[in-house]
């Protein structure tokens, strides 16, 4: 199967940033989403939002830092549309800081969420995709992970850690599932909400507000990597700010 039309996707963070917009579009182009995060208030008003305009949405309150949370997402999915045709692993925090400051809890969280979530989102959707004998996983690492910056080392870390995982997991795929990792740049979302160091957090909203692009540009390509033939596997892509050194 091509194309978004039918085709049933989990999106975890789904209630802000690129994960919003990427439910949007996809229920745009006749894909079902199934939305995960843990602001309740936010992921209903953007399912209403969906089903307004005519989509389809489901939604559960999910912390991806419970491996049980990513297992009923993925039954809410599978119970509800019967199949499940793409997991998109996007929820991610970013509480960035020099090392110095010894900001372990701060380290901890980025590596609860960003990294030890995405791997209970495969845990769930692995064995669906192996029973389907179709499935596609899509990766929301960055481009921290590319070019590596000082105050970004835990949260590069965890972004390439999951990079790793990601490469191995497409070689163990075999010819019927798909994987495809995405590395935004500076995109305009809450992102810096989830950033503890005032000044740090200052410095990268100005930054935000100076060259980030929207997170539809993240979306888009998401949507293409989803929307390929079946045999087609779309491993990487970056997509970075025009003005982004
Ligand atoms: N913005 C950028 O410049 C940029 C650049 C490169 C990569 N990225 C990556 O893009 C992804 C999406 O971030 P964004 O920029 O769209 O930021 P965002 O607007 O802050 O969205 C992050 C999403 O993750 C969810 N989330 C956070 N902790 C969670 C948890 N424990 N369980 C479930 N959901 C959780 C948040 O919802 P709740 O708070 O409701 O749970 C929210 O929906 C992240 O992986 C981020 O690292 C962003």
């Amino acid at each position: 199967m091509s194309g978004t039309e039918g085709k049933v996707v989990v999106i975890t963070g789904a209630s802000s940033g690129i994960g919003e917009a990427t439910a949007v579009l996809l229920a745009e182009r006749g894909a079902k989403v199934v939305l995960g995060a843990r602001g309740s208030d936010r992921l209903k008003s953007l399912a209403e939002r969906i089903a307004g305009a005519g989509g389809e949405a489901a939604y559960t309150v999910t912390d991806v830092k419970q491996r049980e949370d990513l297992s009923n997402l993925v039954k809410l999915a599978c119970e509800r549309y019967g199949k499940l045709d793409v997991l998109v692993n996007n929820a991610g925090v970013a509480p960035i800081s020099r090392l110095d400051e010894l900001r372990v809890e701060d380290w901890e969280e980025m590596i609860d969420v960003n990294l030890k979530g995405v791997l209970y989102g495969i845990a769930a959707a692995l064995p669906v995709f192996r029973r389907q004998g179709f499935g596609h996983f899509v990766n929301i690492l960055s481009t921290a992970g590319i070019q590596i910056m000082p105050t970004m080392g835990v949260y590069a870390g965890t972004k390439n850690a999951v990079r790793t995982i990601t490469e191995s997991l497409r070689q163990e795929a075999g010819d019927k599932l798909r994987v495809t990792s995405v590395s935004p740049g500076f995109v305009r979302t809450n992102l810096a909400e989830s950033m503890t160091n005032p000044e740090v957090k200052s410095q990268i909203i100005d930054q935000r507000n100076r060259m980030a692009i929207s997170p539809d540009a993240i979306a888009r390509a998401i949507v293409f990597a989803i929307e390929q033939p079946a045999d087609v596997d779309v491993n990487e892509i970056v997509i970075r700010p025009t003005a982004q050194v």
